[in-house]
């Protein structure tokens, strides 16, 4: 039988199967991360390598440095992801791992390698979305949840507001017009002088801070649930400087304070329309920014208040992990999906 015949055999014989292990990987930004993940709701192990010191002397990522750094330490994680389940690659069903979107040199690391374990091993490999990984954790951190549900993915890359229809079927409701959520964070940061990445910093330094202290836009784009950032960020940078200029001292908790309040009321607001308008009572938060803390107190407050279900990944969940690949790659498992041969990093993939 040739590989791909074992491939196709192996998928269907895991339809029947009461029980699927999966290894994951991603290698889609600066963390190098795997995971085995049963059913798609149960993590038997978890391990995440970041390269955060590295690009933050460089006060952002820079591609190539990531690409390889990834593979330095692809082999690594998968093996530690293994001994940490107290599992060998035997133990497990099939494999998977995100091909966009992405850096191209990061994702390929990470295609190249699964796919060269998928052809040595015979174990059918599942090409997987970032951002339906970052959807996905939920189904881990609330092992009740089951479509149809609300979404809001805000990431570094990434702002959509969803509604998930099915198991890998989406509707999008909105999006970013500009920068992503996440991106404004790390930018405004930077003009506080926060080192890369700004988000988790400007977010500590907010809390000693007055939110009311600096007046900053809050746009409104065109499509009802679409987000603009850009804006804004403009607007903050722009008094950043101002006041530097001046050689006046920045009042930095009090302007952090104000500029995660702005990016935070619209995505609250935004979220809380699409609950009223869509009648679905279950909102779902994705991504880096959802471990926000001021975006989970006041999106919760609105959820308590408004009477809906919100859920909460845990924090490790919302920013990048292979845990959620692994539980994204179950359900697409399920509908048959199985990577070809031909498997390719998709930088610019979408999520519809
Ligand atoms: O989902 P993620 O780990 O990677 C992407 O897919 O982009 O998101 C990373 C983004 C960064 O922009 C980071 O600054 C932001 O999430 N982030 C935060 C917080 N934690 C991570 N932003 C605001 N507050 C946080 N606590
Ligand atoms: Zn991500």
């Amino acid at each position: 039988m040739n590989v791909t015949d074992l491939w196709q055999s192996r998928m269907e014989a895991l339809q029947s199967k009461a029980s699927v292990r999966i290894l994951a990987l991603e290698s889609s930004c600066d963390e190098t991360a795997a995971a085995v993940v049963e059913n798609g709701r149960t993590v038997c192990s978890s391990v995440i390598f970041s390269q955060v010191d590295v690009h933050a002397l460089y006060g952002g990522v820079v591609p190539e440095i990531a690409s390889r750094a990834h593979v330095d330490a692809c082999d690594r994680v998968i093996d530690q992801a293994l001994k940490e389940a107290g599992m060998t690659l035997r133990d497990v069903d099939a494999l998977a791992v995100t091909y966009g979107p992405g850096l191209v040199g990061a994702l390929l690391t990470g295609v190249s390698c699964m796919k060269g374990l998928s052809y040595a091993t015979g174990l059918p490999l599942i090409p997987v979305n970032h951002i339906e990984g970052h959807v996905s954790a939920n189904y881990i951190s609330t092992p009740e949840l089951v479509p149809p549900f609300l979404c809001l993915v805000v990431s570094g890359g990434h702002s959509h507001l969803v509604r998930v229809e099915d198991y890998g079927r989406y509707t999008l409701l909105g999006q970013t017009v500009d920068d992503a959520a996440g991106e404004a964070f790390d930018k405004g940061a930077r003009a506080l002088g926060l080192a890369y990445p700004g988000g988790p910093l400007l977010s500590r330094l907010a809390e000693g801070g007055d939110a009311s202290a600096l007046k900053l836009p809050r746009p409104n784009p065109e499509g009802r649930y679409d987000f603009s950032f850009s804006g804004l960020k403009t607007a903050f940078i722009n008094a950043c400087h101002k006041l530097e200029q001046r050689g006046e001292a920045l009042p930095r908790a009090d302007f952090a304070a104000s500029f995660q309040q702005a990016i935070v009321s619209s995505l609250c607001e935004k979220a809380l329309w699409a609950v009223q308008d869509t009648g679905l009572h279950t909102l779902c938060l994705a991504g880096g920014v959802s471990a926000n803390r001021l975006l989970r107190e006041q999106m919760q407050a609105i959820a308590d208040r408004e009477g809906f279900r919100l859920c909460l990944p845990e924090l490790w969940l919302c920013t990048d992990n292979a845990a959620m690949i692994g539980s994204a790659a179950y359900y697409r498992m399920r509908q048959g999906t199985l990577a070809p041969l031909t498997l390719n990093a998709v930088p610019s993939l979408t999520l519809l």
